[in-house]
């Protein structure tokens, strides 16, 4: 367990909270994301009718970690064995307060133990800054579509990663 200044502890996402995780997902999408895209493209992002089955054997299959405080899952991210961080995402009501930072944390530890030398995300436009902040650079800017066509901007941001990284 990894402890911060906030008493925020890291751990595996257990079998049987994945649709808690997909409920911070689409909120935290609809609220914070909600300020840099359009109402269209946060419902085609996370659309409220989505198939949790699906959803679920997607969690279960990037094996995602999350933070906790006093029992609630305040945020979740990954680091895949490609280098790969599918997610990043933070509880609407828990922005600004170092939850990200821990992920990024446990991502740096976990790549070094995977002896991985680089990272890689494709970044929202809201969460840029945070990566930028984190030592991942833009390699490029991208169009995305989700359902119904509906096109979304994001980014491919690498980081570089050597001995001792935290
Ligand atoms: C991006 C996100 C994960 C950051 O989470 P967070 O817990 O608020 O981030 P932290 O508090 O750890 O921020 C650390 C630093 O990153 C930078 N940062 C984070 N969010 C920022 C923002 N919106 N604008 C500018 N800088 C930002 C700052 O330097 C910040 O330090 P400071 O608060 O002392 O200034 C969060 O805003 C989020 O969930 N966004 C919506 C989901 C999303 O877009 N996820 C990524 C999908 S690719």
């Amino acid at each position: 367990m990894v402890k911060n200044r906030f008493d925020f502890a890291v751990r595996d996402m257990r079998v049987g909270e994945e649709l808690t995780l997909w409920r911070l997902f689409h909120d935290t999408i609809h609220t914070v994301n909600l300020g840099d895209y359009s109402a269209s493209q946060v419902d085609a992002w996370s659309p409220s009718e989505r198939d949790q089955q699906q959803w679920t054997e997607r969690m279960q299959m990037i094996s995602p970690f999350v933070v906790e405080l006093d029992g609630e899952i305040i945020g979740y991210s990954d680091v895949q064995a490609d280098g790969l961080v599918d997610h990043m995402f933070v509880h609407k009501d828990w922005q600004r307060r170092g939850v990200a930072t821990c992920l990024m944390g446990e991502i740096v530890k976990r790549a070094a133990a995977l002896n991985l030398k680089i990272l890689s995300a494709h970044v929202s436009i809201t969460a840029r800054p945070f990566f930028e902040a984190h030592g991942f650079l833009v390699e490029q800017k991208q169009t995305v579509t989700q359902g119904d066509g509906v096109t979304l901007t994001n980014f491919l941001m690498r980081r570089a990663l050597s001995a001792g990284d935290e």
